[in-house]
């Protein structure tokens, strides 16, 4: 058995990112948790680093440190998507409210400082909100960028298109001049577009057996995937909800659930109606090279059977 893979996981939870930071920590065998960076997107910071601590909680995971990133965007206003997240980002359960504290610090000084401590090669980062703190950290400190083993991240779309504006998907949307940093930093990129996690829906029977599990963490996934999936059957007609940040982890743990190509993708950031586009050679006709695993198929099942049997752990 390898040795675990090393993450920082950077978020900004949202229910689908609560269900992500559950499966990473009920996967010792294959992932360390070094800690989570909260970062604003689908809700603002105060209630993204509120929700990371309670869902570190809820898994009994006081340990984990959390820590406060970015605000706001690099240049851009922020937005937010509550009306998929609802006005917590975390609706559904009723849940406490967190007792842990915030770690002491910023949350970016915290990737730059794990990343210069850390062997190089030995850290991967799985962002699954926008990039805002990523291409802060690649900003502040260069130095790091390589010794970065890889980046995991939730983001973009090409055959599905967007889900905030015809063009683009929320977390890229968010921060494109971010996004756009960290797609030219070199660090090699596995990348988890709306092409996959809109196959990786929730039905009524897979919430029941999140429900089934019979534990407050089974209830509470229950929970939160029928919030969240109201707004995806109201937007697509009635499928069901993507899960789409746990695929970053599900990856990590079993990388033959999915199937990708390794193409260039770079990302829209003057466009009038395709800003926060991630642009994706997928026919290879740009002559730019190769800088992403850019994926599109996932064994749904496989991947639903992975998180149940996971999150039975905790
Ligand atoms: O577009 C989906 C992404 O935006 C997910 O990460 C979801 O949590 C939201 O952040
Ligand atoms: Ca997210």
């Amino acid at each position: 058995m390898p040795a675990p893979r090393r993450i920082i996981l950077d978020t900004d939870p949202g229910q689908d990112d609560a269900v992500a930071i559950l499966l990473a920590l009920a996967s010792p065998e294959e992932i360390e948790v070094l800690g989570i960076v909260a970062v604003a997107g689908n809700v603002p910071l105060a209630l993204t680093a509120r929700n990371a601590r309670i869902v570190c909680e809820l898994a009994g995971r006081r340990d984990i440190p959390v820590f406060a990133g970015c605000d706001r965007p690099l240049v851009r206003p922020l937005v937010t998507a509550e009306h998929v997240h609802g006005k917590t980002g975390l609706d559904g359960p009723v849940l406490p409210e967190p007792t842990m504290p915030l770690a002491p610090g910023h949350g970016v000084d915290f990737i730059v400082e794990t990343l210069r401590r850390e062997p190089p090669g030995t850290v991967t980062l799985v962002p699954i909100g926008p990039l805002t703190n990523i291409a802060a950290a690649f900003r502040k400190a260069p130095d790091i960028v390589p010794r970065v083993q890889e980046i995991v991240l939730m983001g973009g779309a090409y055959f599905e298109v967007g889900n905030i504006t015809p063009a683009a998907e929320f977390n890229i949307f968010v921060d494109p001049e971010a996004a756009d940093i960290v797609f030219r930093s070199g660090v090699p990129l596995t990348v988890m577009p709306l092409d996959v996690t809109h196959k990786a829906l929730t039905t009524p029977a897979r919430i029941a057996a999140f429900r089934d599990l019979g534990s407050e963490v089974g209830r509470a996934v229950a929970a939160w995937t029928d919030f969240f999936e109201r707004f995806d059957k109201a937007k697509y007609g009635g499928a069901g909800a993507p899960l789409h940040d746990p695929c970053t982890i599900a990856w990590l743990i079993r990388p033959g659930l999915f199937s990708g190509r390794h193409v260039n993708v770079v990302i829209e950031t003057k466009g009038e109606f395709t800003a926060g586009m991630t642009v994706a050679d997928w026919w290879r006709v740009s002559g730019r090279p190769a800088n992403a695993l850019f994926m599109g198929g996932i064994d749904a099942e496989g991947f639903y059977a992975l998180l149940t049997e996971r999150l039975a752990r905790l």
